[in-house]
C-alpha cells in the first residue's frame, strides 16, 4: 500500500520504518528541515535502539520530504503521528494536529484515502480531524473529498520501540465504517498474522503468536490509549504510595511489590517503586483525561490523585537528601542518568530534570552524567546551571550524596567502591529501588530509597 505518515518522531519514524520493512511504499513527511536532512543521509536523529539498523533494511521502500504534496496525493493511508504537547489547563495543544489536517485536505487525491490518528488525541478528535479534513478539501473546490478517519493509538515504549511495533500485545483500530477497518487491517495483516521474516537484530520472541486486533469505534479507540496509560501511572503510583507506608512500617518494598504482583490479576510489571514516571506520555495523558474528564462534570480523583504521587516522589528525593545531609547549601549531589528511562535520549518530563532544580533552588551545586542524553541535554537544557561529568567517576569525586535516577544497565554494573572512596560522603539514594543494598553497602555507602 501507499502510506503517507506525518511526523517523524519516536512514533511516526518508528511506524515508518515498520511498515516499510514490510513491503509498504511510506513517504514520511516533517516540516523539521533537520530532521528530514539527517534522515535523508541515513542518519536518525534520536536515540532508539536498532532503529538506524530497520531503516537500513527499510530504506528500498522508504522517502522523506518536507513536502506534503511529495506524499499526501498518492497515499492511500494517511498516518498523522504528531506531536501533542501539554497544553493549558490539562488539555494537550493540538496545534500540530490541526496544521497536519488542513494540509491533508489541502493535497488528498481522488480516491478514497483513509486517515489515522496515530497520536494521541483528545476523545473527539477523530470527528474534529475529519471536519477539519473536509474544510480544506471543500476551500479547494473539490466537493466533500473521499476519505474517513480512523484512530490507530499507539502503544510503543521508548527504548524497544520496533519490538514494541513489530510484535505488539494488541493493535486497536477505531473506524465507525466497516470498509476503513478494513483498509488497516490489510495494512497490518503482516503484523496481525506474523507472516514477515523478522530482521535479524530483532528476532521474534517464541511466546509471540497472531497480535490480537482490537477493531471498534472511533471514541472507544481514542479512549483505550487514555484509559491504557493512566492505569500503568496509577500502577506506579500505588506502589510508590505503598513504599511510604513500607518505609514507615519497616517493611520490605521489593519483597511487597513481589507478593503483590505474582498474583496474575495484579501482575509484576510497572509494580517498581521509585521515583515515579517521567517521559512525554504518562504525564500529558493523564491530564488530558481529568481535562476531558471535567468536560462532562466527571472528577477522575483516582488520577489525579496518582499525578499528586508522582510529583511528591520527586520532592521525596530532595527531602531525603536534605534528612542524611541537614544543610544542602554548597553540597555537591551527583545525579546518575538524564533520560527519563534507560535506552533512550529522551529528556521530555525526565525525573533528573526536577530534582536537579530543587536541588539548585537550595542552593546545592549538582553534577550530572547520562550514558546516552548528554549531547540532548546540552541543547534542550543549556539554561540548567549544572556540571557535566564525562563519566560515573567524575560524578562520584568529592561529592556529598548521589541519586542514581535512570536505571541505566552501565550504572547496574558499577565498581562501587571507587566511587564510594572518591566521595565526600558516600551516600548513595538509589531512586530506582534497582541495586543489591548488601552490595553497595559493602562498597562502603550509606545506601537510601524513597521506600526506606
Ligand atoms: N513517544 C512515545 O513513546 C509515544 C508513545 C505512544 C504515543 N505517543 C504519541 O504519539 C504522538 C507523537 O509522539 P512523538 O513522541 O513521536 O513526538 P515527537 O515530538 O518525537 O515527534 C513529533 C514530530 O512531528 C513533527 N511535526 C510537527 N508538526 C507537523 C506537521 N504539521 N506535519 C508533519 N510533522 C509535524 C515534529 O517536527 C516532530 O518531528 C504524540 O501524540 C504522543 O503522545 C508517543
Amino acid at each position: 500500500m501507499n502510506v503517507a505518515i506525518l511526523g517523524t518522531g519516536y512514533v511516526g519514524l518508528t511506524t515508518g520504518a515498520c511498515l516499510a520493512y514490510l513491503g509498504h511504499r511510506v513517504t514520511c513527511v516533517d516540516p523539521d528541515a533537520h530532521k528530514i536532512g539527517a534522515l535523508q543521509r541515513g542518519e536518525v536523529p534520536f536515540y532508539e535502539p536498532h532503529l538506524e539498523d530497520l531503516l537500513v533494511e527499510a530504506r528500498p521502500n522508504l522517502q522523506f520530504t518536507m513536502d506534503y504534496a511529495e506524499a499526501i496525493p498518492e497515499a492511500q493511508v494517511i498516518f498523522i503521528a504528531v506531536g501533542t504537547p501539554p497544553g493549558n489547563g490539562g488539555a494537550p495543544d493540538l496545534r500540530y494536529l490541526q496544521a497536519a489536517a488542513e494540509g491533508v485536505g489541502e493535497r488528498m487525491g481522488p480516491h478514497f484515502t483513509v486517515v489515522v490518528n496515530k497520536s494521541t488525541v483528545p476523545i473527539g478528535s477523530g470527528n474534529w480531524v475529519g471536519a477539519l479534513v473536509r474544510d480544506a478539501v471543500e476551500r479547494q473546490g473539490r466537493g466533500r473529498g473521499c476519505f474517513s478517519v480512523a484512530s490507530n493509538p499507539e502503544f510503543l515504549r521508548e527504548g524497544s520501540a520496533l519490538h514494541d511495533s513489530l510484535y505488539p500485545d494488541r493493535v486497536v483500530i477505531g473506524a465507525d465504517e466497516s470498509q476503513t477497518a478494513e483498509i488497516l487491517y490489510t495494512l497490518y495483516r503482516p503484523i496481525l498474522d506474523q507472516t514477515f521474516q523478522p530482521p535479524p537484530f530483532l528476532p521474534r520472541p517464541d511466546r509471540v503468536g497472531a497480535v490480537p486486533l482490537i477493531s471498534t469505534d472511533l471514541a472507544s479507540a481514542e479512549l483505550i490509549k487514555y484509559a491504557a496509560n493512566a492505569f500503568l501511572a496509577l500502577k506506579i503510583s500505588y506502589i510508590n504510595e505503598i513504599g511510604q507506608l513500607a518505609e514507615k512500617v519497616g517493611a520490605d518494598i521489593a519483597q511487597v511489590a513481589r507478593g503483590i504482583g505474582l498474583d496474575a490479576r495484579i501482575g509484576t510489571r510497572f509494580l517498581q517503586a521509585g521515583i515515579g514516571w517521567g517521559g512525554s506520555c504518562f504525564g500529558k495523558d493523564t491530564a488530558a483525561l481529568v481535562s476531558t474528564a471535567s468536560e462532562y462534570g466527571l472528577e477522575m480523583s483516582i488520577v489525579k490523585a496518582a499525578r499528586e504521587v508522582n510529583r511528591r516522589q520527586r520532592e521525596r528525593v530532595v527531602e531525603k537528601l536534605l534528612a542524611e545531609l541537614k544543610i544542602l547549601k554548597g553540597r555537591t549531589i551527583g545525579l546518575l542518568g538524564l533520560a527519563f528511562k534507560p535506552h533512550t535520549d529522551d529528556l521530555r518530563e525526565a525525573p533528573a530534570l526536577d530534582v536537579a532544580r530543587h536541588l539548585l533552588e537550595r542552593g546545592a551545586r549538582v553534577k550530572v552524567h547520562d550514558p546516552v542524553a548528554m549531547d540532548r541535554f546540552k541543547k534542550e537544557h543549556a539554561g540548567l546551571d549544572v556540571i557535566l561529568a564525562s563519566d560515573a567517576y567524575e560524578v562520584a569525586r568529592e561529592a556529598d550524596a548521589l541519586v542514581l535516577v535512570t536505571e541505566w544497565p552501565q550504572y547496574l554494573e558499577l565498581d562501587w567502591e571507587p566511587l564510594a572512596s572518591c566521595m565526600r560522603t558516600p551516600i548513595l539514594l538509589d531512586a530506582r529501588h534497582v541495586l543489591d543494598r548488601a552490595r553497595v553497602a559493602r562498597a562502603g555507602f550509606r545506601y537510601l530509597t524513597l521506600a526506606g
